[in-house]
């Protein structure tokens, strides 16, 4: 009986279409940079016999995933805030993973298991190692006196990296605070808002500017270029509130889609991603921190901030706001941008 199960068993599979190739096909929807995701996908693919094709976004990351719920199985975004607005439109489903709930902090994971980070990185101030001095820095409030006025550089307000600290400055500082902080940043340009994060760095370099704000594992980045070393060579590294409140962060953002297709397998993949090995190669590889790792941070990142009251090793202190309440601010953000005119030519 069992040899003749093992018989029909055998004929079932070699009737199935295409048998021999049944390794999930994991279908990503990313704004994330893709030399940032690839090596990941690589060695996931030779460690589980799975494929991953990816859709890589420079924008328009919840617009795709509206037009096309079911495209891909899972959402990879630099920005979490994201997520909470495509839970918010229903765009997702929760994902059934006591992995992931174990391995990751509470705080990196929405409540109702929509998504969660699996790694995050501080938005920080650049500064000119020669022209300014650290003790003159007093957070984003103090980047908004009329003492720094054309030396701050910054990319477009509108920016998603932008809209998420400025939301967070509500959520955390109310209105009124924050419209102090963001109309001095715009008095205090030197530049129409211009190109990406390393850009800033790469103008205070150039003299154009003093001060920027920019993502921390930026200087990781340039620091490991040869062309852009001269930029992180040229700049430090200052995290605002580490006397106060702690500094804002942006944390990535994974979730699953509405698809019914790869739940088990894409579950699989994110487990993968928050395991400990994996998490330190991301520390490695890209200079964010990880949510789940007991290895001290690399190098780069324990220099950052050296001298700072309250950091040690690197490591500094949060203010953690909830993806929700950073989202629950984004339509006034984008109001307070446009009265500002903030992006408008200098
Ligand atoms: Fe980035």
């Amino acid at each position: 009986m069992r040899n003749l199960l093992a018989v029909c068993g055998l004929a079932v599979l070699a009737l199935l279409p295409n048998a021999a190739s049944a390794r999930p096909e994991l279908r990503v929807l990313t704004d994330r940079t893709e030399s940032h995701l690839r090596p990941f996908f690589t060695d996931y693919e030779k460690a589980a016999g799975v494929g991953i094709t990816a859709v890589f976004l420079d924008k328009g990351l919840i617009s795709r995933l509206e037009s096309r719920p079911t495209e891909a199985d899972l959402v990879i975004t630099k920005d979490v805030e994201l997520m909470e607005l495509a839970k918010q439109k229903k765009l997702l489903q929760p994902i059934a993973s006591a992995t992931i709930k174990k391995a990751v902090p509470a705080r990196f994971q929405d409540p109702d298991r929509y998504y969660f980070s699996d790694s995050y990185r501080a938005r920080v101030i650049f500064y000119s190692k020669d022209r300014v001095k650290p003790e003159q820095l007093k957070g984003f409030e103090g980047l908004a006196d009329p003492k720094w006025r054309g030396r701050v550089c910054l990319r477009s307000g509108y920016h998603d990296y932008n809209l998420s600290l400025f939301g967070q400055m509500m959520a955390a500082w109310g209105a009124e605070r924050t419209r102090k902080v963001v109309a001095g940043l715009d008095k205090n340009l030197a530049r129409t808002p211009t190109g990406n994060d390393r850009d800033q760095a790469r103008a205070i370099a150039e003299k154009k500017c003093d001060v920027a704000i920019a993502n921390s594992y930026y200087m990781g980045i340039m620091l490991s270029s040869k062309a852009e070393r001269s930029w992180g060579l040229a700049t430090r590294v200052f995290f605002p509130g580490q006397d106060s409140e702690g500094s804002f962060i942006l944390r990535s953002g994974l979730g699953l889609t509405k698809s019914k297709t790869n739940v088990k397998a894409a579950t699989a993949f994110l487990e993968y991603l928050v395991s400990e090995p994996v998490q330190d190669r991301i520390a490695q590889l890209t200079f964010a921190y990880p949510v789940n790792s007991k290895q001290p941070l690399p190098a780069i990142n324990r220099e950052l901030g050296k001298g700072q009251t309250g950091i040690k090793d690197g490591v500094f202190k949060i203010r953690s706001v909830a993806p929700k309440d950073i989202a629950g601010h984004r339509t006034a953000v984008l109001r307070l941008l446009d009265e500002l005119k903030f992006d408008r030519p200098r």
